[in-house]
């Protein structure tokens, strides 16, 4: 089977790692993937929100399967373009992938799902925006504010705050650009993050895993993409993540086949788990990033096959999953600024390694590699336990120098010392 896989990130590279150790496939091709990827696939540089462009490349590769990585592609057709081309293609088509592109979408399926979720308020005009405001936070019985961009914004859009000139600041902020503001209600609980592959009907999860979206350790400072995760969560029981499966993300995929658009692809659930149960923070329409760099380090069975079973409807006929016993850490090694506008081109060394998966990375004329981007590699420990892969991501970390680069030296910590709590 050959595989192209879309996308440029570390979970790419995570996916084509994982792929690469499925004994059917027998050709890996990314686009445009990055300065690590290309020791294990064939790279093509084309615009992957061009359907056109994606299809081209899939017969010129003879694609058996394409799994798309990013959400822009998915939520503008891109999916549903290689199916009407006849490719099997691993991601929700436009519609279903609104669960991530349009919060509002997203919280109509859960009530009608009857999914546990924070309630909300879309707020487009400016001049509603300070009694919206009034219904949402402390004076409303909320330990803070919750305010997100309304459109996709790659996990920076989301501010979480206390300080209420700081949520209208930001809120107004998005406003001024154009983007409607989503306010919610604060949920209280550590949060997880639990991926199903789905083939419209049929749900299959994968490991529990956590990830760490603030900057800084001790989760200080402002969002990012995520600066690291760990798998699987020993803190949460398993009747929750089978509640979970059963109570939110069977009916959600339920949903959306009745409402004529099933989702195939990987069903992201992002929940934190409050003193009532597992509440819906988001749910995305693709495999989260950094989490994938941790879940897929421990699956052992043939990743490959089991997206095309995905692809081809017949997920049911899967074999159970089997995974490694033990855990793993991942940490993102960040650039200068990032999550601010980050500084681009610093050399890189100690990269090419195993345990170390590029994202925001090129290689110049020179033959180095540089910075591109914000999350510049991600490092994988795995280890018997928790506390043993943290050792091993942080050991591999060590020997990577970047200028400027920066990481959290908490991942996974209060996990491994039994610190967290539901
Ligand atoms: N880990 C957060 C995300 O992938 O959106």
């Amino acid at each position: 089977m050959r595989v192209l896989v879309i996308g440029s990130g570390a979970r790419e590279h995570a996916l084509l790692l994982a792929l690469s150790r499925d004994p059917q496939v027998t050709g890996l091709i990314v686009a445009p993937g990055n300065a690590g990827t290309g020791r294990l696939a064939d790279q093509y540089q084309v615009d992957i929100t061009s359907a056109d462009e994606v299809i081209a490349l899939a017969r010129k590769v003879e694609a058996d399967l394409v799994v798309i990585g990013p959400e822009v592609p998915l939520v503008l057709g891109v999916a549903d373009a290689l199916r009407g081309a006849g490719f099997v293609c691993f991601g929700p088509g436009k519609d279903a992938a609104r669960i991530e592109g349009s919060k509002a979408f997203a919280k109509d399926v859960m009530a009608a799902a009857g999914v546990r979720t924070a309630t909300s308020e879309i707020v487009d005009n400016p001049a509603h925006l300070d009694a919206a405001l009034e219904r949402f936070g402390p004076p409303a019985g909320d330990p803070a504010w919750v305010v997100k961009d309304d459109s996709l914004a790659a996990g920076k859009g989301v501010v979480v705050t206390a300080d209420r000139d700081a949520a209208r600041s930001h809120a107004a902020g998005l406003l001024e650009s154009g983007h409607p503001v989503l306010l919610e209600s604060f949920l209280d609980g550590p949060e997880v993050s639990l991926f199903c592959v789905v083939d419209g009907s049929t749900v299959v999860p994968l490991l529990a895993a956590q990830d760490f979206k603030r900057v800084g350790d001790g989760d200080a400072g402002p969002n990012t993409g995520g600066m690291g995760a760990y798998a699987p969560v020993p803190w949460l029981p398993d009747d929750i993540y089978q509640g979970i499966v059963s109570r939110i993300v069977e009916p959600v995929a339920a949903e959306l086949v009745q409402r004529g658009s099933p989702f195939c692809g990987l069903l992201y659930a992002g929940l934190a788990i409050t003193s009532n149960g597992p509440a819906v923070v988001e749910f995305n329409c693709r495999f989260g990033d950094p989490e994938t760099q941790a879940v897929l380090a421990l699956l052992e069975s043939p990743i490959g096959q089991l997206l095309y079973a995905a692809g081809t409807g017949a997920l049911a006929e899967f074999d159970q999953l089997q995974w490694r016993d033990g855990a793993a850490v991942t940490v993102v090694l960040a650039a200068e600024n990032y999550p601010g506008r980050p500084r681009v081109g610093d050399v890189i060394t100690g990269s090419e390694t195993e345990g170390v998966l590029h994202a925001g990375t090129a290689r110049r004329d020179d033959g180095a590699i540089v910075s591109s981007g914000g999350r510049v590699v991600s490092v994988v420990g795995t280890g018997s336990d928790l506390a043993e892969a943290r050792q091993r991501a942080y050991e591999i970390l060590s020997s990577i120098r970047l200028p400027g680069g920066h990481f959290r030296t908490d991942i996974g910590q209060r996990a491994a010392e039994g610190k967290i709590t539901i």
